[in-house]
């Protein structure tokens, strides 16, 4: 998870607090991203941010231990770029394909963890993206498919986008990525560019994408109104719903990643009443 960033379209709450540390709706940002990748099946987790940021997000969420997930941390000096994650990254992925999430990406629906772990459950290597259906796409990287449905183009922040289908900040590749990242050369603004390592392997025809469903919601969440629609979106999502959106210790529990005895024991030490309420719903609620 690449965790760090400058943050600056939400100054001043991120003068001295990491962007991924600010609270949507009842929790951390960064919980969210977290949760969409233990409900997809993954527990080993690198996070990476700044130097700065790296201690207060270790200082939230530990070794994972208590959540039964293997977390471990790494910096980034400067933010160099969305693909210089694999760089910083290059002993954690190994031999192995990976998957990175952006921290400040919130898949709202209970459907993409569906998504996700199919996805993984079949992934041969390549690249596997994820393009969503947005009103702006002109914001993000966007997608062009061509009349065989395969993918013919992926532009960064086109200004005459071609479709409507924006790439999201999740993404699955072969260990292969970073050998790529690391021949990839740095663009105009002297960054490694994510949308570059997609280019590769689209050139290569081992781009693979999966359209998120319209039930689920995508939220980049890097501005101040995209930061209260994703607030008013888990508010209505685990309040009204009864989603369990968000909750990492939940999610954790019904992967089989923590024991119902583990899981009561963090109840125990959790000063909110309502959210110890919420875990207990769960555990109550195990196995109907
Ligand atoms: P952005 O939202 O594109 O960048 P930012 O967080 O620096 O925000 P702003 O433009 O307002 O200054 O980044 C998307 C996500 O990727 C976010 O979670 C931060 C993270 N990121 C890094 O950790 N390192 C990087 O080098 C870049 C470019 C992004």
């Amino acid at each position: 998870m690449l965790a760090g960033g400058g943050g600056s379209r939400l100054y001043p709450a991120t003068k001295s607090v990491s962007k991924q540390l600010l609270a949507v709706y009842d929790k951390p940002m960064i919980y969210y991203p977290i949760w969409t990748l233990v409900t997809g099946g993954i527990r080993e987790i690198l996070i990476i941010s700044t130097p700065r940021d790296l201690p207060a997000i270790e200082a939230l969420l530990g070794d994972g231990a208590s959540l039964g997930l293997a977390l471990t941390y790494a910096v980034q000096t400067n933010p160099g770029g969305i693909a210089e994650a694999f760089l910083i990254g290059k002993e954690f992925i190994g031999d192995q394909p990976v998957t990175l999430i952006l921290g400040d990406n919130l898949f709202i629906g209970e459907q993409m963890s569906v998504a996700i772990e199919g996805n993984l459950a079949t992934f041969s290597g390549g690249a596997q993206i994820y393009l969503k259906e947005v009103p702006d796409p002109e914001r993000f990287g966007v997608a062009e498919i061509g009349p065989g449905g395969t993918i013919t183009s992926i532009v960064e922040k086109p200004e005459a986008p071609r479709s409507n289908l924006a790439v999201t900040g999740l993404y699955t590749y072969g260990p292969d990525v970073v050998s790529l990242a690391e021949r990839l050369p740095r663009s105009a603004r002297n960054e490694l560019e994510i949308t570059d390592i997609n280019a590769a392997y689209l050139d290569a025809g081992t781009l693979r994408y999966s359209i998120i469903s319209h039930a689920v919601q995508w939220i980049d969440a890097g501005t101040p109104d995209a930061l209260v629609a994703g607030s008013l979106a888990v508010q209505t999502a685990t309040r009204d719903q009864a989603s369990e959106l968000g909750y990492v210790e939940i999610a954790a529990y019904r992967r089989g990643y923590l024991t119902r005895e583990r899981l009561l024991a963090v109840i125990d030490q959790t000063p909110s009443d309502t959210y110890a309420e919420r875990l207990r719903l769960a555990v109550e609620s195990a196995g109907r």
